[in-house]
């Protein structure tokens, strides 16, 4: 049986749905609707698993950092006893959200009526509750979303029932092998807030059609966008493979021991339906998108390096113009997806067919449809 999507005909379904090289976009509805963002937060985010955080962020027994799993406030932290939880940040008295940023600590206080919980959860004090009758404060903890650690990522999901999240992605885990991504550490954080659909990003970042309009002096260059192709993937993901323009050019980076094809090479693995990676000679960058809304979301990215990187004299100055050239491309992109945005408003705007570059928005588009039940 297939479930209708708000605003969407079958004739467009049918149409996305068709064999990559016949295949159309998603109509403007799947981007502008409120009741399509509520049916995906419903049968896709809060389905899903989601990156929360790096363990390297909570590296010591205390350490902390609040987070956001598809609308539920949470706490990522590592225990005293060294284990890592991503647990509700909402207080067990009147639903105050607890702790705010990042740091370390051994007790959470909550700012409203000054309930504390420790690093596992657990409430430890809730003053002036004398004569609450069966008040057992041992009795209450916070609950905790279920968590992987894959490749250095702290995984969460709110599904009880989810698939595990690590064999789902274990041939991209090994494509990825030689860039040993779990020893990367976060270096700097970019965040951009922008007015779109989550998907105009996540679209944008899985192709690299779009170089020779969007970055013909940054990426078109160095990645030509005729050159890219997309790795067929067994999971819910794909790989964007982009290689070097001039591949017998020297191509130094501070990740060691990559093969002579990936040394120049730029990917672009997206993990549906918007875990965002980009893994390249001198690290990664991890695209975290939170969605805030049909037409809204924020986008933190994560500038990460291996972690020995670290120790390199000219460490910073590195990080500095990996950031800047981060930012700068991404100002490109912004510019390119505020574009889109005004054309998904416009009511002549229909649905736009696929270059076959543009695969792996193919391979989303019929994820999500089929998240949907739109595909039986
Ligand atoms: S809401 Fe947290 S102590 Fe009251
Ligand atoms: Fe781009």
């Amino acid at each position: 049986m297939t479930i209708a999507i708000p605003g969407i005909t079958a004739e467009e379904i049918e149409r996305a749905a068709r064999p990559a090289a016949q295949a159309w976009t998603l109509p403007p509805a799947a981007y502008l609707r409120d009741d399509v963002y509520a049916l995906e937060v419903d049968r896709i985010f809060r389905r899903s698993w989601l990156p929360v955080a790096r363990v390297d962020q909570v590296p010591g027994p205390g350490d902390y950092l609040a987070a956001d799993l598809s609308g539920q406030p949470v706490v990522v932290v590592r225990g005293l006893d060294g284990a890592i939880r991503v647990m509700s940040n909402v207080c067990l008295h009147r639903a105050a959200p607890i702790v705010e940023g990042h740091g370390r600590s051994k007790l959470f206080t909550c700012p409203y009526h000054s309930w504390a919980y420790d690093t596992e959860g657990r409430l430890v004090a809730a003053p002036l509750m004398e004569g609450a009758e069966d008040f057992r404060p041992a009795d209450c903890r916070l609950p905790q979303a279920r968590t992987e650690i894959w490749e250095g990522f702290i995984m969460a999901t709110l599904d009880p029932d989810a698939a595990p999240f690590t064999p789902q992605v274990e041939s991209l885990s090994r494509y990825f092998a030689n860039y040993r991504l779990a020893e990367m550490v976060v270096a700097r954080t970019l965040t951009y807030e922008s007015d779109w659909n989550w998907k105009v990003l996540v679209e944008n970042f899985m192709e690299a059609y779009h170089h020779i309009g969007v970055h013909p002096q940054t990426f078109e260059p160095v990645f030509h966008a005729r050159d890219s192709k997309v790795v067929d993937g067994d999971g819910p993901w794909s790989i964007l493979h982009m290689p070097a323009a001039d591949p017998d050019a020297p191509h130094p980076g501070l990740v060691p021991g990559l093969e002579p094809w990936q040394a120049g090479a730029l990917f672009a693995a997206a993990i549906f339906p918007h875990f965002l990676i980009a893994p390249h000679a001198n690290g990664m960058a991890w695209y975290q998108i939170l969605p805030r809304g049909a037409a809204r979301m924020t986008l933190n990215i994560h500038v990460c390096v291996p972690g020995e990187a670290r120790d390199l004299k000219d460490f910073d100055a590195i990080v500095d113009a990996s950031v800047a050239f981060t930012d700068q491309v991404h100002r490109e992109d912004i510019a390119a997806n505020d574009l889109v945005w005004r054309g998904l408003n416009a009511p002549m705007t229909r649905q736009g067919r696929l270059s076959p570059l543009e695969r792996a928005v193919w391979k989303l588009n019929r994820w999500w449809l089929q998240r949907l039940g739109a595909l039986g």
